[in-house]
Protein backbone atom coordinates (compact mmCIF):
# COMPACT_ATOMS: atom_id res chain seq x y z
CA UNK A 1 0.00 0.00 0.00
CA UNK A 2 2.99 2.15 0.75
CA UNK A 3 4.76 2.03 -2.60
CA UNK A 4 1.42 2.50 -4.23
CA UNK A 5 0.61 5.74 -2.72
CA UNK A 6 4.67 7.05 -3.53
CA UNK A 7 3.21 6.05 -7.07
CA UNK A 8 0.41 7.61 -6.51
CA UNK A 9 1.67 10.93 -5.97
CA UNK A 10 5.03 10.74 -7.86
CA UNK A 11 2.28 10.55 -10.66
CA UNK A 12 -0.14 13.57 -9.47
CA UNK A 13 2.74 15.69 -9.47
CA UNK A 14 4.54 14.41 -12.50
CA UNK A 15 1.18 14.86 -14.59
CA UNK A 16 -0.30 18.00 -12.18
CA UNK A 17 3.29 19.98 -11.13
CA UNK A 18 1.22 22.80 -10.09
CA UNK A 19 -0.75 20.26 -7.29
CA UNK A 20 3.18 19.35 -5.66
CA UNK A 21 2.63 22.94 -3.70
CA UNK A 22 -0.48 22.02 -1.93
CA UNK A 23 1.81 19.32 -0.09
CA UNK A 24 3.99 19.60 2.33
CA UNK A 25 7.74 18.83 1.81
CA UNK A 26 8.04 16.06 3.78
CA UNK A 27 5.70 13.66 2.40
CA UNK A 28 5.59 10.39 4.44
CA UNK A 29 3.24 11.51 7.35
CA UNK A 30 0.62 12.65 4.29
CA UNK A 31 1.23 9.62 2.43
CA UNK A 32 0.44 7.24 5.57
CA UNK A 33 -2.48 8.97 6.15
CA UNK A 34 -3.62 9.00 2.72
CA UNK A 35 -3.14 4.75 2.33
CA UNK A 36 -5.06 4.60 6.15
CA UNK A 37 -8.22 6.85 4.73
CA UNK A 38 -8.06 4.68 0.97
CA UNK A 39 -8.24 1.43 3.35
CA UNK A 40 -10.64 2.89 5.50
CA UNK A 41 -13.04 3.57 2.58
CA UNK A 42 -12.20 0.30 0.38
CA UNK A 43 -13.11 -1.70 3.69
CA UNK A 44 -16.13 -0.05 4.10
CA UNK A 45 -17.76 -0.16 0.53
CA UNK A 46 -20.80 -2.18 1.56
CA UNK A 47 -21.66 -0.16 4.54
CA UNK A 48 -22.31 3.43 3.40
CA UNK A 49 -23.86 4.17 6.31
CA UNK A 50 -20.34 4.59 8.07
CA UNK A 51 -18.56 5.64 4.73
CA UNK A 52 -20.30 8.48 3.48
CA UNK A 53 -20.51 10.74 6.43
CA UNK A 54 -16.50 10.01 6.81
CA UNK A 55 -15.99 10.67 3.10
CA UNK A 56 -18.17 13.89 3.69
CA UNK A 57 -16.18 15.83 6.47
CA UNK A 58 -13.09 14.84 4.55
CA UNK A 59 -14.12 16.65 1.85
CA UNK A 60 -15.43 19.62 4.11
CA UNK A 61 -12.23 19.61 5.68
CA UNK A 62 -10.20 19.27 2.20
CA UNK A 63 -11.57 23.19 1.85
CA UNK A 64 -8.71 24.24 3.79
CA UNK A 65 -6.19 23.82 1.46
CA UNK A 66 -7.88 25.13 -1.49
CA UNK A 67 -8.36 22.37 -3.65
CA UNK A 68 -11.06 22.37 -6.38
CA UNK A 69 -13.04 20.05 -8.20
CA UNK A 70 -10.75 19.57 -11.27
CA UNK A 71 -8.21 18.75 -8.05
CA UNK A 72 -10.00 15.51 -7.63
CA UNK A 73 -10.08 14.55 -11.04
CA UNK A 74 -6.44 14.65 -11.38
CA UNK A 75 -5.98 12.60 -8.17
CA UNK A 76 -8.72 9.97 -9.45
CA UNK A 77 -6.62 9.73 -12.05
CA UNK A 78 -3.78 9.04 -10.65
CA UNK A 79 -5.09 6.56 -7.80
CA UNK A 80 -6.12 4.76 -10.72
CA UNK A 81 -2.91 4.51 -12.87
CA UNK A 82 -1.24 3.72 -9.68
CA UNK A 83 -3.59 1.05 -9.27
CA UNK A 84 -3.28 -0.14 -12.40
CA UNK A 85 0.47 0.00 -12.90
CA UNK A 86 0.86 -2.15 -9.50
CA UNK A 87 -1.37 -4.90 -10.71
CA UNK A 88 -1.01 -7.83 -12.81
CA UNK A 89 -2.38 -6.98 -16.63
CA UNK A 90 -4.06 -10.39 -16.41
CA UNK A 91 -6.34 -8.99 -13.35
CA UNK A 92 -6.80 -5.80 -15.00
CA UNK A 93 -9.79 -6.07 -16.83
CA UNK A 94 -12.28 -3.58 -18.22
CA UNK A 95 -14.63 -4.95 -15.39
CA UNK A 96 -11.99 -3.70 -12.80
CA UNK A 97 -11.31 -0.67 -14.43
CA UNK A 98 -14.75 0.44 -14.71
CA UNK A 99 -15.30 -0.80 -10.59
CA UNK A 100 -12.57 1.46 -9.86
CA UNK A 101 -13.65 4.17 -11.84
CA UNK A 102 -17.53 4.04 -10.35
CA UNK A 103 -15.41 3.86 -6.84
CA UNK A 104 -13.04 6.66 -6.78
CA UNK A 105 -16.29 8.64 -8.64
CA UNK A 106 -18.37 8.21 -5.30
CA UNK A 107 -15.40 9.25 -3.45
CA UNK A 108 -14.83 12.42 -5.16
CA UNK A 109 -18.90 13.65 -5.63
CA UNK A 110 -19.14 12.66 -2.19
CA UNK A 111 -15.90 14.66 -0.99
CA UNK A 112 -16.68 17.84 -3.64
CA UNK A 113 -20.44 17.69 -2.92
CA UNK A 114 -20.26 17.82 0.96
CA UNK A 115 -17.73 20.96 0.50
CA UNK A 116 -19.87 22.78 -2.00
CA UNK A 117 -22.72 22.30 0.49
CA UNK A 118 -21.03 23.33 3.91
CA UNK A 119 -21.70 27.10 4.97
CA UNK A 120 -18.69 27.35 7.83
CA UNK A 121 -15.46 29.07 6.89
CA UNK A 122 -13.16 26.62 5.47
CA UNK A 123 -10.63 27.26 7.80
CA UNK A 124 -10.79 28.86 11.21
CA UNK A 125 -7.96 31.42 13.24
CA UNK A 126 -7.27 30.92 16.50
CA UNK A 127 -5.10 32.80 18.52
CA UNK A 128 -3.52 31.21 21.70
CA UNK A 129 -4.29 32.44 25.35
CA UNK A 130 -2.65 30.24 27.00
CA UNK A 131 0.23 27.41 26.88
CA UNK A 132 0.64 25.36 29.92
CA UNK A 133 3.49 22.61 30.08
CA UNK A 134 1.75 19.75 31.93
CA UNK A 135 4.74 17.08 31.76
CA UNK A 136 7.94 17.20 29.78
CA UNK A 137 6.22 15.87 26.57
CA UNK A 138 3.10 17.00 27.29
CA UNK A 139 1.29 20.63 26.77
CA UNK A 140 -2.00 21.99 27.31
CA UNK A 141 -2.94 24.74 24.47
CA UNK A 142 -6.16 27.06 25.22
CA UNK A 143 -6.79 29.65 22.10
CA UNK A 144 -9.98 31.72 21.15
CA UNK A 145 -11.16 31.30 17.59
CA UNK A 146 -11.92 33.95 15.33
CA UNK A 147 -15.17 32.45 14.99
CA UNK A 148 -17.38 30.18 17.52
CA UNK A 149 -16.69 26.57 15.85
CA UNK A 150 -20.17 24.43 16.45
CA UNK A 151 -18.07 20.74 16.57
CA UNK A 152 -19.79 18.38 18.97
CA UNK A 153 -17.85 16.77 22.12
CA UNK A 154 -16.36 14.30 20.70
CA UNK A 155 -15.14 15.01 17.66
CA UNK A 156 -11.64 16.27 16.33
CA UNK A 157 -9.87 18.95 14.25
CA UNK A 158 -7.37 19.54 12.07
CA UNK A 159 -4.84 22.05 13.56
CA UNK A 160 -1.66 23.71 11.95
CA UNK A 161 0.90 25.30 13.83
CA UNK A 162 2.76 28.56 12.51
CA UNK A 163 6.03 26.81 13.11
CA UNK A 164 4.96 23.61 10.59
CA UNK A 165 3.33 25.62 8.24
CA UNK A 166 1.60 22.95 5.56
CA UNK A 167 1.69 20.21 8.35
CA UNK A 168 -1.85 19.50 9.26
CA UNK A 169 -2.75 17.29 12.48
CA UNK A 170 -5.77 16.01 14.01
CA UNK A 171 -6.03 17.23 17.51
CA UNK A 172 -9.23 16.21 19.80
CA UNK A 173 -11.05 19.59 21.59
CA UNK A 174 -10.93 18.32 25.48
CA UNK A 175 -13.71 20.72 26.27
CA UNK A 176 -16.99 21.56 24.35
CA UNK A 177 -17.68 24.14 21.89
CA UNK A 178 -18.85 27.43 23.17
CA UNK A 179 -20.40 30.65 22.08
CA UNK A 180 -16.94 32.20 23.15
CA UNK A 181 -14.76 30.68 20.72
CA UNK A 182 -12.87 29.34 23.57
CA UNK A 183 -11.12 25.75 22.92
CA UNK A 184 -8.23 23.85 24.25
CA UNK A 185 -6.15 21.30 23.19
CA UNK A 186 -3.95 18.44 25.04
CA UNK A 187 -0.95 17.66 23.23
CA UNK A 188 1.77 14.72 23.50
CA UNK A 189 5.14 15.39 21.78
CA UNK A 190 5.30 11.76 19.82
CA UNK A 191 9.28 11.66 19.74
CA UNK A 192 10.55 11.63 15.98
CA UNK A 193 7.81 13.27 15.02
CA UNK A 194 7.32 16.86 12.69
CA UNK A 195 4.64 18.51 14.36
CA UNK A 196 4.24 17.54 17.98
CA UNK A 197 7.31 18.47 19.32
CA UNK A 198 7.46 21.81 17.81
CA UNK A 199 4.16 22.01 19.25
CA UNK A 200 5.52 21.39 22.91
CA UNK A 201 8.95 23.23 22.79
CA UNK A 202 7.63 26.52 20.27
CA UNK A 203 4.07 27.49 21.42
CA UNK A 204 3.46 30.83 23.13
CA UNK A 205 0.47 33.18 23.62
CA UNK A 206 -0.28 35.38 20.85
CA UNK A 207 0.67 32.51 18.08
CA UNK A 208 -2.22 32.27 15.39
CA UNK A 209 -3.00 28.47 14.43
CA UNK A 210 -5.24 27.49 11.86
CA UNK A 211 -8.00 25.28 12.44
CA UNK A 212 -9.88 22.91 10.03
CA UNK A 213 -13.45 21.69 10.34
CA UNK A 214 -14.79 19.31 12.76
CA UNK A 215 -14.34 15.41 12.17
CA UNK A 216 -15.40 12.29 13.46
CA UNK A 217 -18.19 10.38 14.44
CA UNK A 218 -17.65 10.23 18.29
CA UNK A 219 -20.39 11.90 20.07
CA UNK A 220 -22.30 11.85 23.21
CA UNK A 221 -24.80 9.26 23.36
CA UNK A 222 -28.34 9.77 21.97
CA UNK A 223 -30.08 6.77 24.31
CA UNK A 224 -29.50 8.09 27.56
CA UNK A 225 -30.84 4.17 29.24
CA UNK A 226 -27.33 2.30 27.30
CA UNK A 227 -24.71 2.26 30.21
CA UNK A 228 -21.41 3.59 28.75
CA UNK A 229 -17.53 2.34 28.78
CA UNK A 230 -15.34 4.73 27.91
CA UNK A 231 -11.64 3.97 27.52
CA UNK A 232 -8.51 6.78 27.08
CA UNK A 233 -4.77 6.87 27.22
CA UNK A 234 -2.79 9.61 27.37
CA UNK A 235 -4.34 12.80 25.32
CA UNK A 236 -6.97 10.45 24.50
CA UNK A 237 -8.64 11.51 27.37
CA UNK A 238 -9.65 14.89 25.72
CA UNK A 239 -12.30 13.76 23.54
CA UNK A 240 -14.00 11.78 26.36
CA UNK A 241 -13.66 14.66 28.86
CA UNK A 242 -15.55 16.66 26.38
CA UNK A 243 -18.05 14.49 26.06
CA UNK A 244 -18.54 14.43 30.00
CA UNK A 245 -18.61 18.10 30.62
CA UNK A 246 -21.48 18.10 27.79
CA UNK A 247 -23.36 15.26 29.45
CA UNK A 248 -22.84 17.22 32.96
CA UNK A 249 -24.81 19.79 31.27
CA UNK A 250 -27.71 17.16 30.52
CA UNK A 251 -30.85 16.44 33.36
CA UNK A 252 -30.34 12.19 33.19
CA UNK A 253 -27.57 10.51 31.85
CA UNK A 254 -26.59 6.49 31.70
CA UNK A 255 -23.77 5.40 34.14
CA UNK A 256 -20.55 5.94 32.58
CA UNK A 257 -17.78 3.57 33.18
CA UNK A 258 -14.21 6.02 32.21
CA UNK A 259 -10.85 4.37 32.58
CA UNK A 260 -8.05 6.96 32.28
CA UNK A 261 -4.94 4.73 31.44
CA UNK A 262 -1.32 6.41 31.01
CA UNK A 263 2.11 4.50 31.27
CA UNK A 264 3.43 6.22 34.24
CA UNK A 265 1.17 7.55 37.32
CA UNK A 266 2.50 11.00 36.65
CA UNK A 267 0.62 10.60 32.73
CA UNK A 268 -2.26 10.48 34.88
CA UNK A 269 -2.09 14.54 34.66
CA UNK A 270 -5.87 14.89 34.19
CA UNK A 271 -7.38 13.35 37.08
CA UNK A 272 -8.22 17.11 38.92
CA UNK A 273 -10.77 17.92 36.26
CA UNK A 274 -11.88 13.91 36.54
CA UNK A 275 -12.11 13.99 39.93
CA UNK A 276 -14.05 17.46 40.14
CA UNK A 277 -16.68 15.44 37.61
CA UNK A 278 -16.84 12.49 39.39
CA UNK A 279 -17.49 14.19 42.59
CA UNK A 280 -20.64 16.51 41.20
CA UNK A 281 -22.10 13.49 38.85
CA UNK A 282 -22.86 10.22 40.27
CA UNK A 283 -23.71 8.32 36.73
CA UNK A 284 -19.71 9.13 36.21
CA UNK A 285 -17.43 6.51 37.86
CA UNK A 286 -13.66 6.80 37.09
CA UNK A 287 -10.82 4.34 37.39
CA UNK A 288 -7.03 5.26 36.54
CA UNK A 289 -4.69 2.33 35.55
CA UNK A 290 -1.45 2.83 35.08
CA UNK A 291 1.29 0.06 33.08
CA UNK A 292 4.15 0.51 35.42
CA UNK A 293 3.61 2.24 39.33
CA UNK A 294 6.68 4.49 39.01
CA UNK A 295 7.35 7.32 37.61
CA UNK A 296 9.72 7.82 35.08
CA UNK A 297 13.43 9.04 35.77
CA UNK A 298 12.87 12.63 34.24
CA UNK A 299 9.59 13.15 36.30
CA UNK A 300 11.35 15.49 39.25
CA UNK A 301 7.80 17.18 40.26
CA UNK A 302 8.06 17.59 44.12
CA UNK A 303 4.75 17.08 45.34
CA UNK A 304 4.14 13.34 45.62
CA UNK A 305 1.97 11.97 42.83
CA UNK A 306 -0.82 10.60 45.39
CA UNK A 307 -3.31 8.56 43.47
CA UNK A 308 -5.90 9.51 45.71
CA UNK A 309 -8.44 11.86 44.17
CA UNK A 310 -12.01 12.45 45.74
CA UNK A 311 -14.91 10.81 43.48
CA UNK A 312 -12.35 8.41 41.66
CA UNK A 313 -11.57 4.83 42.52
CA UNK A 314 -8.11 3.44 43.51
CA UNK A 315 -5.44 3.55 40.38
CA UNK A 316 -5.21 -0.35 38.82
CA UNK A 317 -1.40 -1.15 37.45
CA UNK A 318 -1.64 -3.34 34.48
CA UNK A 319 -1.92 -2.88 30.70
CA UNK A 320 -5.63 -1.07 30.58
CA UNK A 321 -7.19 -3.82 28.30
CA UNK A 322 -6.86 -6.63 30.41
CA UNK A 323 -7.73 -4.46 33.26
CA UNK A 324 -10.80 -3.41 32.21
CA UNK A 325 -11.74 -6.89 30.68
CA UNK A 326 -11.35 -8.11 34.55
CA UNK A 327 -13.03 -5.17 36.07
CA UNK A 328 -16.66 -6.54 34.62
CA UNK A 329 -18.49 -7.91 31.75
CA UNK A 330 -19.36 -4.70 29.14
CA UNK A 331 -21.40 -6.85 26.47
CA UNK A 332 -24.50 -4.46 27.61
CA UNK A 333 -22.51 -1.38 27.21
CA UNK A 334 -21.78 0.67 24.16
CA UNK A 335 -17.65 1.60 24.11
CA UNK A 336 -16.00 4.37 23.18
CA UNK A 337 -11.90 4.05 22.87
CA UNK A 338 -9.65 6.62 22.28
CA UNK A 339 -5.81 6.31 22.20
CA UNK A 340 -2.66 4.87 20.04
CA UNK A 341 -3.87 3.05 17.01
CA UNK A 342 -2.68 -0.09 18.69
CA UNK A 343 -4.15 0.62 22.13
CA UNK A 344 -7.27 0.87 20.25
CA UNK A 345 -7.01 -2.61 18.39
CA UNK A 346 -5.68 -3.87 21.42
CA UNK A 347 -8.71 -3.21 23.84
CA UNK A 348 -11.32 -3.71 20.58
CA UNK A 349 -9.96 -7.22 20.47
CA UNK A 350 -10.22 -7.96 23.97
CA UNK A 351 -13.47 -6.70 24.42
CA UNK A 352 -14.70 -8.47 21.72
CA UNK A 353 -12.92 -11.55 23.15
CA UNK A 354 -15.31 -11.13 25.88
CA UNK A 355 -18.51 -10.82 24.65
CA UNK A 356 -18.95 -6.47 23.92
CA UNK A 357 -20.38 -6.86 19.63
CA UNK A 358 -18.04 -5.00 17.30
CA UNK A 359 -21.22 -2.62 16.54
CA UNK A 360 -20.95 -1.55 20.03
CA UNK A 361 -17.77 -0.43 19.85
CA UNK A 362 -16.78 3.21 18.63
CA UNK A 363 -13.36 4.75 17.94
CA UNK A 364 -12.02 6.72 15.32
CA UNK A 365 -10.34 6.14 12.05
CA UNK A 366 -6.81 5.13 13.27
CA UNK A 367 -4.63 7.45 11.46
C1 LIG B 1 -8.50 11.31 15.42
C2 LIG B 1 -7.19 11.75 16.01
C3 LIG B 1 -7.18 12.61 17.10
C4 LIG B 1 -5.95 12.99 17.68
N1 LIG B 1 -5.98 13.81 18.77
C5 LIG B 1 -4.80 14.13 19.37
C6 LIG B 1 -4.78 14.95 20.54
O1 LIG B 1 -5.82 15.42 21.04
N2 LIG B 1 -3.58 15.22 21.11
C7 LIG B 1 -2.40 14.73 20.58
O2 LIG B 1 -1.34 15.00 21.16
N3 LIG B 1 -2.39 13.98 19.47
C8 LIG B 1 -3.56 13.66 18.85
N4 LIG B 1 -3.54 12.89 17.72
C9 LIG B 1 -2.23 12.52 17.12
C10 LIG B 1 -1.73 13.69 16.24
O3 LIG B 1 -2.65 13.96 15.21
C11 LIG B 1 -0.39 13.39 15.54
O4 LIG B 1 -0.49 12.20 14.79
C12 LIG B 1 0.73 13.24 16.53
O5 LIG B 1 0.84 14.45 17.29
C13 LIG B 1 2.06 12.99 15.81
O6 LIG B 1 2.31 14.02 14.89
P1 LIG B 1 3.82 14.40 14.53
O7 LIG B 1 3.78 15.32 13.37
O8 LIG B 1 4.55 14.81 15.73
O9 LIG B 1 4.41 12.99 14.07
P2 LIG B 1 4.62 12.52 12.56
O10 LIG B 1 5.74 13.28 11.97
O11 LIG B 1 3.28 12.55 11.88
O12 LIG B 1 5.00 11.00 12.81
C14 LIG B 1 6.31 10.63 13.25
C15 LIG B 1 6.35 9.16 13.59
O13 LIG B 1 5.59 8.90 14.78
C16 LIG B 1 4.58 7.91 14.54
N5 LIG B 1 3.38 8.34 15.28
C17 LIG B 1 2.48 9.27 14.90
N6 LIG B 1 1.53 9.41 15.85
C18 LIG B 1 1.84 8.57 16.85
C19 LIG B 1 1.25 8.26 18.11
N7 LIG B 1 0.11 8.87 18.53
N8 LIG B 1 1.86 7.34 18.89
C20 LIG B 1 2.99 6.73 18.49
N9 LIG B 1 3.60 6.96 17.30
C21 LIG B 1 3.04 7.87 16.49
C22 LIG B 1 4.34 7.95 13.04
O14 LIG B 1 3.86 6.70 12.56
C23 LIG B 1 5.73 8.27 12.51
O15 LIG B 1 6.50 7.09 12.41
C24 LIG B 1 -4.74 12.51 17.14
C25 LIG B 1 -4.76 11.67 16.03
C26 LIG B 1 -5.97 11.27 15.48
C27 LIG B 1 -5.98 10.34 14.31
C1 LIG C 1 -9.54 10.88 -3.57
C2 LIG C 1 -9.77 11.86 -2.78
C3 LIG C 1 -8.90 12.21 -1.61
C4 LIG C 1 -8.76 11.53 -0.42
C5 LIG C 1 -9.40 10.21 0.00
C6 LIG C 1 -7.85 12.31 0.39
C7 LIG C 1 -7.46 11.95 1.66
C8 LIG C 1 -6.62 12.72 2.47
C9 LIG C 1 -6.31 12.43 3.84
C10 LIG C 1 -6.86 11.28 4.65
C11 LIG C 1 -5.47 13.38 4.27
C12 LIG C 1 -4.82 13.52 5.68
C13 LIG C 1 -5.75 14.18 6.61
C14 LIG C 1 -6.12 15.61 6.31
O1 LIG C 1 -5.25 16.49 6.41
O2 LIG C 1 -7.29 15.87 6.03
C15 LIG C 1 -5.26 14.31 3.18
C16 LIG C 1 -4.48 15.41 3.27
C17 LIG C 1 -4.26 16.26 2.21
N1 LIG C 1 -4.87 16.23 1.00
FE1 LIG C 1 -6.18 14.85 0.35
N2 LIG C 1 -7.47 13.43 -0.31
C18 LIG C 1 -8.09 13.41 -1.52
C19 LIG C 1 -7.99 14.35 -2.51
C20 LIG C 1 -7.14 15.43 -2.45
C21 LIG C 1 -6.97 16.37 -3.55
C22 LIG C 1 -7.68 16.34 -4.87
C23 LIG C 1 -6.06 17.29 -3.12
C24 LIG C 1 -5.57 18.50 -3.90
C25 LIG C 1 -4.43 18.65 -4.33
C26 LIG C 1 -5.66 16.92 -1.78
C27 LIG C 1 -4.76 17.62 -1.02
C28 LIG C 1 -4.39 17.27 0.26
C29 LIG C 1 -3.42 18.02 1.06
C30 LIG C 1 -2.64 19.25 0.64
C31 LIG C 1 -3.31 17.36 2.26
C32 LIG C 1 -2.41 17.75 3.47
C33 LIG C 1 -1.11 17.09 3.41
C34 LIG C 1 -0.35 17.14 4.72
O3 LIG C 1 -0.74 17.86 5.63
O4 LIG C 1 0.66 16.45 4.83
N3 LIG C 1 -6.33 15.79 -1.43
N4 LIG C 1 -5.98 13.86 2.09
Amino acid sequence: MQRLARSCYSILFTEYPALRDFFPAAMDAQRDRFVKAIGFTLDRLEQPGELLPFLAQLGRDHRKYGVLPEHYVAMCSSIKTAMRLSADTEIWTDEVDRAWDEGLKMISDTMVGAAEKETTPPVWGGTVLESRAVLRNLRVVRLRLDQPMRYAAGQYVSVQVPARPRMWRYLSPAIPANAEGEIEFHVRAVSGGWVSPAIIDHTAVGDQWQLGAPLGGLGVPRNPKRKLLMIGCGTGIAPLRAQLMTMAQRRANPHVHLFVGGKHPCDLYDMDALSELAVANPWLSVTPVTEQDENPWWYTESKPQENIWPGIAPRRTGAIAKVVAKTGTWADHDVQIVGSPSMVQTTKFRLMASGTQAKNIRHDPLF
